[in-house]
């Protein structure tokens, strides 16, 4: 696992037999076949922070996909493109209040994981670096719903803490978080304690307030993860090295977006409720203390605010991408969301070991260029 092996060459057999163990059937053969050996011809290996770099978004797409995969299982299409479980009826029903079309846009996002990951590791190999493989760490609990398969998995969906201030941050034409502001929680209830997005049992699918308060919290962890990549792409591009590394990351990161983009909407359908197990409140986004620009539901694209400089006039952008510290501050985000709860100490040292490795990469000269 370790960044500094950038310059060793994976032969094909073991890039084959590593892809197979994490990347389930999804167009690995295909990449392999195609695109990864005309690129080996071409091109030379990577500097050690490109290498590092991709390392570490391989690296958050595998727990992406880990995360959406459990989505998927219980929520989702468990289809041929994303095989594994079988749905929960119940748990189904209570997502489609957000948007009739949860189910499938939970698949789409869950494939479109499967195969960021599964492209950045093939191109590393490509070009003679190592790929990333975090199986080793698949040690968490399953959901014990019918519905979900009953296998090891790298996140934990069933503990979280979820930071909603992605809602209030696109919303303020005022402040940017490069700039050191910060901003208030959409839910509040949902920052502090810790709560199910999917049903830990079937235990969970009654009663119907409670159910519906898991499928919120899915809504809004949804949005909080994708637009963890929106930023995280645009912040780690401004040190590629290598034009064909800045083209994978710059076409890769606005899928991000679109995802975000998607949930983002949806969040703003969830009804407002307080769970009677727990007493998390959903707040009615559109009626006091709430309401206004900062929160009001039907603003789900970006408002314009400060960038780079007050002295230049507002823009419409993604925020934050300041690139300093960015990879250990995702790292930082997700572990702060419980998504690791219950993960070893060997892991999150792995973790922190790429996120380091990525943030101490910086911008220059190709060596073979
Ligand atoms: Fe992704
Ligand atoms: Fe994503």
């Amino acid at each position: 696992m370790e960044p500094k092996q950038s310059g060793h060459r994976t032969s094909r057999r073991s890039l084959l037999g590593g892809l197979a163990a994490g990347a389930g059937t999804i167009g690995a053969a295909r990449l392999l076949a195609g695109g990864s050996a005309a690129l080996a011809r071409t091109r030379g290996s990577l500097t050690e922070g490109d290498a590092a770099i991709l390392r570490f978004l391989a690296a958050a797409e595998i727990l992406e996909t880990d995360a959406w995969q459990q989505y998927n299982e219980l929520g989702g299409v468990p289809d041929s493109e994303v095989p594994g479980g079988s749905g929960s009826a119940d748990y189904i029903a209570a997502l489609q209040v957000l948007d009739a079309d949860m189910p499938q846009y939970i698949h789409d996002n869950t494939e479109d994981e499967f195969t960021h990951f599964t492209f950045i590791n093939a191109y590393l190999a490509s070009r003679g670096a190592e790929p990333v493989d975090l199986d080793r760490f698949r040690t968490l609990p399953s959901s014990r719903a019918t519905g979900a398969q009953n296998i090891g998995r790298l996140t934990n969906l069933m503990q979280l803490t979820v930071d909603t201030t992605w809602w209030t941050r696109y919303r303020s034409r005022t402040r940017n978080p490069d700039f050191g502001d910060t901003f208030p929680q959409a839910v509040p209830g949902l920052a502090k304690g810790q709560f199910p997005a999917i049903p830990r049992s079937d235990a969970d699918l009654a009663p119907k307030d409670h159910l519906q308060a898991i499928a919120n919290t899915a809504g809004f962890h949804f949005a909080f993860i994708e637009q963890g990549g929106t930023s995280l792409y645009p912040s780690l591009a401004q040190r590629v090295t290598d034009p064909q590394v800045l083209r994978i990351v710059l076409s890769i990161g606005p899928t991000e977006t679109m995802h975000f983009q998607t949930w983002q909407d949806k969040a703003g359908n969830a009804p407002a409720l307080t769970d009677p197990t727990n007493g998390l409140v959903f707040p009615d986004l559109n009626a006091p203390p709430f309401g206004g620009e900062d929160f009001q539901t039907n603003l789900i694209m970006p408002e314009p605010t400060i960038f780079l400089d007050r002295k230049f006039p507002v823009c419409s952008i993604i925020r934050p991408t300041a690139t300093q510290g960015a990879a250990m501050g995702a790292l930082e985000a997700l572990t702060a969301n419980g998504l690791f709860i219950g993960q070893s100490s060997a892991f999150f040292a792995v973790l922190t070991e790429l996120a380091g490795a990525a943030d101490a990469a910086s911008r220059g000269h190709g060596a073979n260029e």
